[in-house]
């Protein structure tokens, strides 16, 4: 089964407050939003593997580290998720990043795919799912399917707030995922929306409400 990880980190928690205040206006929300995106990519990549290489200092010779090269990608479920890719690549500047485009209908909740374009080596790469919210999980079980059924091995699901019922449903259609939060929420409402959550992510960060 996947593990669940929820970052307590201060800075991040610290962070998230501001972003789920109804008073923070859209420019301060995306730069949060950046930050935070930026903290839980250190976190994430704790795991890493590194090379040791010979680096020349003013004084001497080191043996030294360096990342050893694991190709990964970085999937922003559009919208709301593009709002944490620049964060992330501040962190790591080699990742390719591929796009999956999903709606919630309003209706039935269930997700519509309208886009996805990905990187042409899916089957090399390493890949981190990223989208502000999980609520019902519909968009994150089909974005992970959608990079499943394009050969993506490898994939972790990253997101800033989760409602218990969306990571129930992550981890029962793929168990093969872990999932990285920032705040686990007391739950969905009849909407759908995660109380006490943020709102709508993809408004808040585009201003289109
Ligand atoms: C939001 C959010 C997630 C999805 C989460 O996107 O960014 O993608 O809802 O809900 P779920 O877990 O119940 O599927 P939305 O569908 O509102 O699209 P948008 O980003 O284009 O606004
Ligand atoms: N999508 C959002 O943007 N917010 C929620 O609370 C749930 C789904």
């Amino acid at each position: 089964m996947g593990k669940v990880y929820v970052f307590d980190h201060p800075l991040i928690q610290h962070k998230l407050t501001y972003i789920r205040d109804i008073k923070t206006g859209t420019k301060e929300f995306r730069e949060l939003v950046d930050e935070v995106a930026s903290l839980m990519a250190f976190e994430i990549t704790r795991d890493l593997p590194l090379q040791e290489v010979d680096v020349e200092t003013p004084v001497t010779t080191a043996k030294s580290k360096v990342l050893a090269g694991k190709k990964l990608g970085i999937i922003p479920i559009l919208r709301a998720g593009l709002g944490m890719v620049d964060g992330i690549l501040k962190l790591i500047p080699a990742a390719k990043v591929g796009h999956i485009g999903l709606y919630r209908d309003p209706e039935t909740l269930q997700p519509v795919e309208y886009y996805a374009k990905l990187p042409s080596d899916v089957e090399e790469r390493d890949f981190i799912v990223v989208d502000p919210m999980l609520a019902t999980g519909g968009s994150a079980v089909e974005a992970i399917n959608s990079l499943k059924k394009r050969g993506a091995k490898n994939i972790k699901f990253m997101c800033l707030i989760a409602a218990p019922e969306g990571v129930e449903v992550v981890k029962e259609a793929h168990p093969d995922v872990d999932i990285f939060i920032a705040a686990l929420d007391e739950k969905l409402n009849d909407h759908g929306y995660i109380v006490p959550g943020l709102g709508d992510a993809g408004d808040r960060l585009y201003g289109t409400k």
